[in-house]
């Protein structure tokens, strides 16, 4: 009989107009890496957040049985007391508080007076730190930090509440492939001591590098439970789980027939907003009609900085150099100039500037082209509608309706709305950046299928992405961006990942 630290029952969780789960069972053995896999909407988030009180006792039906007995949380602190962790898709730290006050903050570490000694914190949270092999000073700001050093700071954070029971959910999500190494390395070391993990993920490479059990659910259902003993745990196996049937192939075909050129970026400088460097240093190239361009590059290799720089200057100062959108110069000086000229940008991140996060999915479809809806100044209400639910539609977004808040949409469907409202300004060329971040393999194929469509009508499309194999998969060709500086150009025929790799890191070792 399997140790099992957990066991949730029969869980069904309704929100209005919504069933997010239905009978869904999970069991969880002790001191295992256990894997949650499922379509964007699938319900992962929901069921850990009914795991860990932030859905409290009452509000699902079905219970939880941990250790052996039934628990009932009332609130997130309750699972914590008993050990249970999480951490969720979006980080949840202070960026402007130190390390050491965002590992302590809301914990009981009084000293004598009642106040947090926080001499003895700091020494305890750089205890912390070197267990989760992060290399930093207590008292630096957590906002200083890359989302991957800040990821391992909510793990240490995690630690100090002495969790016997941690959920991840989608923890490499943001990370670049040596920040998640480490992290699943470090996954490792914990369930070495004992710690059991639970791991949302979409990156099923990962997922079938560490796990020893994988949930697969569908549709707010338990589909089954693969385990790694008997050599189910592959990546073939859980898409078949997850979307129901085997998927040929993870990019779809598409015939390139570019045609003249739409946009030209000539020596492109920019600045960093306040610091005396250049982030983006002389970078030119070109994208044509019904062509797919990469642009490959580490993290702090400038790449959104490009783009949102292009993007009506929406980043950076001291911008100097050239845009031409099919042969003829334009000056954007700002987002909606930008629009105008035909550019889209649909950004990484979501929460910040992709989406109106209180609004509706209709609203937030049509915001960045009321104009094509307005006669005189007034918006055509049915109009907005009907343009929203046929994106609905065609991107396949879960919600019941248009007129769902976009911000209780899964990660995944969030991203699709993103691509709804810029594909709905009908841009000449549209710049992707990282546009499968998130999201789930089939929902992958259906972003790809979409750029397809546009290239194949005429459009430009420029896409950013951190996995090399994507880019490989959709583009025509890559460019390569080290140190703000592009330096390569490879027609996708000729390029692989080691070729990429090696110029993504040229300018470093020049400058080393
Ligand atoms: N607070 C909420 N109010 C209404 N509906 C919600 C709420 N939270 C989630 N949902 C809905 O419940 C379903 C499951 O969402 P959930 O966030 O659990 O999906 P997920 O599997 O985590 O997806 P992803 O991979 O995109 O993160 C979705 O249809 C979502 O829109
Ligand atoms: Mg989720």
């Amino acid at each position: 009989m399997a140790d099992h630290i957990l066991e949730m029952r029969s869980i069904t969780k309704t929100f209005p107009g919504v069933k997010a789960l239905e009978d869904v069972n999970l069991a969880v053995e002790r001191g295992e890496i256990h894997a949650i896999c499922g379509e964007n909407g699938a319900g992962k988030s929901t069921l850990m957040k009914v795991l860990s009180g932030v859905y409290p006792t009452g509000s699902y039906e079905g219970e939880i049985v941990y250790n052996g007995e039934v628990v009932r949380f009332g609130g997130i602190r309750d699972s914590e007391h008993v050990g249970i962790v999480i951490i969720h898709q979006e980080l949840a730290l202070v960026p402007y508080l130190s390390i050491a006050e965002n590992i302590f903050l809301g914990s009981e570490r009084r000293g004598r007076f009642g106040l947090i000694d926080w001499n003895a914190a700091n020494a305890a949270a750089g205890e912390l730190l070197r267990s989760v092999g992060l290399d930093e000073n207590p008292v630096t700001p957590v906002g200083q930090l890359g989302v991957g050093k800040q990821q391992l700071v909510e793990i240490a954070k995690a630690l100090s509440k002495d969790v016997k029971l941690l959920i991840l959910d989608e923890p490499t999500a943001a990370l670049n492939d040596t920040d998640s190494e480490h992290l699943l390395g470090l996954l490792r070391r914990l369930r070495d001591r004992g710690i059991t993990c639970i791991m949302i993920s979409h990156k099923l490479n990962e997922i079938t590098a560490v796990s020893d059990n994988v949930t697969v659910i569908r549709d707010g259902r338990t589909v089954e439970t693969l385990s790694l003993a008997s050599g189910e745990v592959t990546q073939e196996r859980i898409i078949r789980g997850m979307v129901g049937r085997d998927l040929e192939s993870y990019y779809p075909e598409r015939e390139s027939h570019p045609g003249e050129e739409v946009l030209r970026i000539e020596d492109w400088t920019v600045w960093h907003p306040t610091q005396d460097r250049k982030v983006v240093d002389g970078a030119s190239l070109t994208v044509r009609a019904g062509e797919v361009v990469g642009i490959a590059g580490l993290m702090g290799a400038g790449r959104t900085e490009l783009a949102m720089s292009v993007f009506g200057r929406a980043y950076g100062r001291n911008i100097s150099g050239r845009l031409f959108v099919h042969g003829k110069e334009i000056r954007p000086h700002n987002v909606s100039d930008a629009i105008d000229a035909g550019i889209a940008y649909a950004t990484e991140d979501r929460k910040h500037y992709g989406l109106n996060l209180i609004e509706d999915i209709r609203r937030n479809v049509s915001a960045a082209a009321l104009g094509k809806l307005s006669t005189r100044g007034f918006v055509n209400g049915n109009e907005e509608i009907k343009v929203a639910e046929g994106y609905r539609q065609s991107m396949n977004v879960k919600a019941p309706s248009v007129t769902s808040v976009v911000g209780k949409l899964s990660g995944g469907n969030q991203q699709k709305v993103v691509l709804s409202k810029w594909l709905f300004t009908d841009p000449e060329v549209l710049i992707l950046d990282e546009p499968t971040r998130g999201i789930d393999v089939g929902a992958k194929y259906e972003i790809y299928t979409i750029i397809n469509r546009l290239v194949a009508a005429g459009k430009a499309v420029l896409v950013i992405s951190s996995e090399l194999p994507e880019l490989l998969g959709i583009c025509d060709r890559i460019y390569t961006l080290s140190a703000g500086r592009i330096t390569g150009e490879v027609p996708v025929a000729q390029a692989t990942q080691e070729n990429l790799m090696q110029l993504m890191t040229k300018e470093k070792e020049l400058a080393a």
